[in-house]
């Protein structure tokens, strides 16, 4: 049986599904699921509240000075996300948040504060952590790290049926350009880009079902656990 202090690594692009089958290995492992995603995205909404221009390092260093992220566990799979105090979950999870999230995460400072939170969360293992720099950067020695990826155009399709589901209508084109950009300037940013860690395990969804795909990382982690 894998260590209950191990740490798993899930990186990969947006849309890829990153954050359904981290909650669901996270519960089948009985790991705490960590969403470093929902995190950018905070910080991104706190900053856009204040009105502050990325550009305003005194600005953003007094903002992450004064913020508060909680991260709480809501049942078997799923965590809140509370920025001082107020539930913000749902707020963070629009597209245009997480087109903020991205512009936001490139900044040093950004970064160095939620690097630091992570680590400090990750610290007693038992976590499945998500995001885009979980194996190369945060968790470099994580016990086991996937990388998830999947087409543009299946992550698009996959992502306007969601908004569908949620009775949003939202063009494919818009939505696939959106993931182009996304990928783009997480790939090409300096610091931490999305990259695959030497030693990930590389996963395609395209072609596979959430189920599946949580299997395979099973079957992977339960042998490199022998
Ligand atoms: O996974 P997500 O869509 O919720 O992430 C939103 C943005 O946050 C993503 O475009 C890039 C950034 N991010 C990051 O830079 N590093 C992480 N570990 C997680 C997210």
């Amino acid at each position: 049986m894998i260590d209950a202090k191990a740490i798993v690594t899930i990186d990969g692009p947006s849309g890829a599904g990153k954050s359904t089958i981290s909650r669901g290995l996270a519960a089948r492992l009985h790991f705490t699921y960590l969403d470093t995603g929902a995190m950018y995205r905070a910080v991104g909404l706190a900053l856009t509240r204040q009105g502050i221009d990325l550009a305003d390092t005194d600005a953003i260093k007094k903002c992450l000075e004064t913020i508060e992220l909680d991260l709480v566990p809501n049942g078997d799979d799923d965590v809140r996300v509370l920025l001082n105090g107020e539930d913000v979950s749902q707020t963070i999870r629009t597209p245009e948040m997480g087109m903020v999230a991205s512009r936001v995460s490139a900044n040093p400072l950004v970064r160095e504060k939620l690097t630091f939170l992570q680590r400090q969360l990750g610290e007693k293992g038992g976590i499945v952590a998500e995001g885009r720099d979980m194996g190369t950067v945060v968790f470099p020695k994580a016990f086991r790290k996937f990388f998830l990826n999947a087409s543009a155009e299946e992550r698009a399709r996959r992502r306007q049926a969601q908004l569908a589901e949620k009775g949003q209508s939202v063009d494919y084109q818009e939505i696939l350009d959106q993931i182009s950009k996304r990928d783009y300037d997480d790939s090409r940013r300096q610091l931490a880009p999305l990259k695959p860690a030497d030693d990930a395990i590389i996963v395609d969804s395209s072609s596979m079902d959430p189920e599946a795909v949580i299997a395979c990382m099973l079957a992977s982690i339960a042998k490199s656990d022998r």
